[in-house]
C-alpha cells in the first residue's frame, strides 16, 4: 500500500497537522488550502525546508479537485459538517478538527453521509489523548475506579490575550458568534472518551458577559457550564472558556475509587483505589508514559500526535488505531450537549434530552432542527449568542472590531 495522500484545509491550526503528517512515514501532504495568502506563503516555506512539493490553493473548489485520499479539516469550527459532507461524498476520508457540527440537522446529515459512503471519519479531539486523559481511559476500562458516579472536565482558557490573533477583528468570525457553551468538546470529550458512556440530558448555565471579552467583540456569556447526565445516571460538570487563569483538568469519581489530573503539574495523574473495603484505599501519583514516544515532541501534551497518527494508521488497516479513533457518533456526542445546552440557558436552564443519533428512529425528530447561533446555518431557528444576557439587544459597535483588527495587524495582544 502506498502513502496516504493528504490534503489540509485551513492552515492556521492546520499547520500543526501539516507538521504531524510531514513526519508520518505513511502519509504524504499533497495539497493545502487557505484563502489567507500569508499562511500559504508560510506553507511554501515549510514545504521547501522539507524538500517536498505541495500544491497550494486559495480556493476550496480548486483544492477539492486535487488528487487526495484524505483531508484534514482545520477550517472554521462551525463549517466542518458542511465541507466534510462534500468531501466524504467525493470519496475522501476526513480527520475533522473540533467542533463537529453547527446544529442537530447537520449532525444527522454528517452521520448518514459517513454511513452511506463508508469513508473514515475521525474526530481530532486531541484533549482525549494527553498522557493523563488517555491513561484515565485505560484505567477506567480496567475497572480501577469502578462505575462512574460523577465527573468534572475543565477547559478554562482565558483567550482574551490572543483574541485579536484568533478573530482578526472580524465581527462574523465564528469565535465572535459562538455561544458560551458551543466549545464544550475539550472539557466534556475526555470524560466521554474515557468511559464510553453516552450523554443523555443536559442543563446549561453561563456567566455574565464581562467587559474584558465584550470589548474584544465576543458578546456571549464569557464562560459556560454544562451539567450532563450520562446513560448510567452519572453526572458530569463541564466548564469551558474565558475565566481567569488557565486550567485544564479532569476528575472522575467511581464507586470504588477516583482519579484526577494535577491542577498545577500538568502531565501528572492521581488515582485513589479501594480494594474491597470502603474508605480504605491507596493513592498513586505518577506521570503516565505515552504509548508512543514520538508524542513527546508534540503539542497539546502529546494529543496532537495521536489524532493524526491514529487516523493514518487506521487508513492503513491497523485495528488498534481503528479502536482508538473517535468516530462520528462519539464526535457528535461531544458536541450536542453544547448546542442543546445553549437552548437550556435560553429556557431557564431546563433539562434537554440529547438524542442518540446512532438510533435511526431518533434522527427524524431532529432532522430539521437548525437551532444555532450561526445565521447562515440556522435559517428561521437563528438565535444570537448574547440572547440570554442582560445586554441582549446590544450590538457591539463596529469600533470594537476596528480596534481588534488594528491590534491584530500590529501584532498587539487583546
Ligand atoms: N484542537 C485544538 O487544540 C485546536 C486549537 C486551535 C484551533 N482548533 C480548531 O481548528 C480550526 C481552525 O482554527 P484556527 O485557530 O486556525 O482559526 P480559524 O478558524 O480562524 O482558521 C481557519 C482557517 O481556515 C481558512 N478558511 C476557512 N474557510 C475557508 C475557505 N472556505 N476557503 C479557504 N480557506 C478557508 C481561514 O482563512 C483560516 O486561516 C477550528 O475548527 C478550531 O476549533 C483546535
Amino acid at each position: 500500500m502506498g502513502k496516504i495522500k493528504i490534503g489540509v484545509f485551513g492552515a492556521g491550526r492546520g499547520k500543526t497537522m501539516i507538521h504531524e503528517m510531514l513526519n508520518n512515514p505513511d502519509a504524504e501532504v499533497v495539497a493545502i488550502c487557505d484563502k489567507y495568502q500569508p499562511l500559504l506563503d508560510e506553507c511554501r516555506e515549510i514545504a521547501d525546508a522539507k524538500g517536498v512539493k505541495i500544491a497550494l490553493y486559495s480556493n476550496f473548489e480548486d483544492f477539492f479537485q486535487h488528487d487526495m485520499d484524505a483531508v484534514v479539516m482545520a477550517n472554521y469550527a462551525h463549517e466542518h459538517a458542511k465541507f466534510g459532507i462534500r468531501l466524504l461524498k467525493s470519496g475522501r476520508h476526513i480527520l475533522s478538527e473540533v467542533l463537529t457540527c453547527a446544529n442537530l440537522k447537520e449532525a444527522v446529515e454528517l452521520i448518514e453521509t459517513v454511513e452511506e459512503t463508508g469513508k473514515l471519519y475521525s474526530y481530532a479531539e486531541n484533549y482525549c489523548f494527553f498522557n493523563t486523559t488517555y491513561e484515565m481511559r485505560r484505567r477506567y476500562k480496567a475497572g480501577d475506579i469502578g462505575e462512574l458516579m460523577q465527573a468534572e472536565g475543565e477547559y478554562i482558557h482565558d483567550c482574551s490575550g490572543i483574541w485579536p490573533q484568533i478573530t482578526y477583528g472580524e465581527r462574523d468570525h465564528w469565535r465572535n458568534r459562538m455561544s458560551s457553551v458551543f466549545y464544550c468538546t475539550h472539557s466534556l470529550g475526555p470524560i466521554l472518551n474515557a468511559t464510553g458512556l453516552r450523554p443523555i440530558y443536559v442543563n446549561g448555565f453561563e456567566t455574565p458577559n464581562m467587559p474584558f471579552m465584550r470589548n474584544l467583540g465576543w458578546g456571549a456569556g464569557s464562560a459556560g457550564t454544562l451539567m450532563v447526565t450520562l446513560e448510567n445516571g452519572a453526572i458530569v460538570k463541564s466548564i469551558d472558556m474565558c475565566l481567569k487563569g488557565h486550567s485544564i483538568n479532569y476528575r472522575m469519581w467511581g464507586d470504588t475509587g477516583m482519579m484526577e489530573t494535577d491542577h498545577y503539574e500538568s502531565g501528572t495523574l492521581h488515582v485513589y483505589r479501594e480494594h474491597g473495603q470502603n474508605d480504605r484505599g491507596d493513592w498513586e501519583k505518577y506521570v503516565p508514559k505515552f504509548t508512543n514516544e514520538a508524542a513527546n515532541n508534540s503539542g497539546h501534551w502529546g494529543g496532537d500526535f495521536f489524532t493524526s497518527w491514529y487516523f493514518v494508521r487506521a487508513l492503513m488497516g491497523d485495528t488498534e488505531a481503528k479502536d482508538n479513533i473517535i468516530d462520528v457518533y462519539s464526535a457528535v456526542d461531544m458536541c450536542l450537549p453544547g448546542i442543546l445546552g445553549y437552548r437550556s440557558i435560553l429556557e431557564d436552564n431546563r433539562r434537554f434530552a440529547i438524542p442518540n443519533l446512532r438510533n435511526k428512529a431518533e434522527r427524524d425528530a431532529v432532522r430539521g432542527d437548525t437551532f444555532c447561533t450561526f445565521e447562515e446555518s440556522a435559517g428561521d431557528m437563528f438565535v444570537p449568542n448574547n440572547a440570554a444576557q442582560a445586554n441582549r439587544n446590544e450590538r457591539i459597535p463596529d469600533s470594537v472590531y476596528d480596534e481588534v483588527r488594528r491590534r491584530w495587524e500590529n501584532g498587539e495582544p487583546g
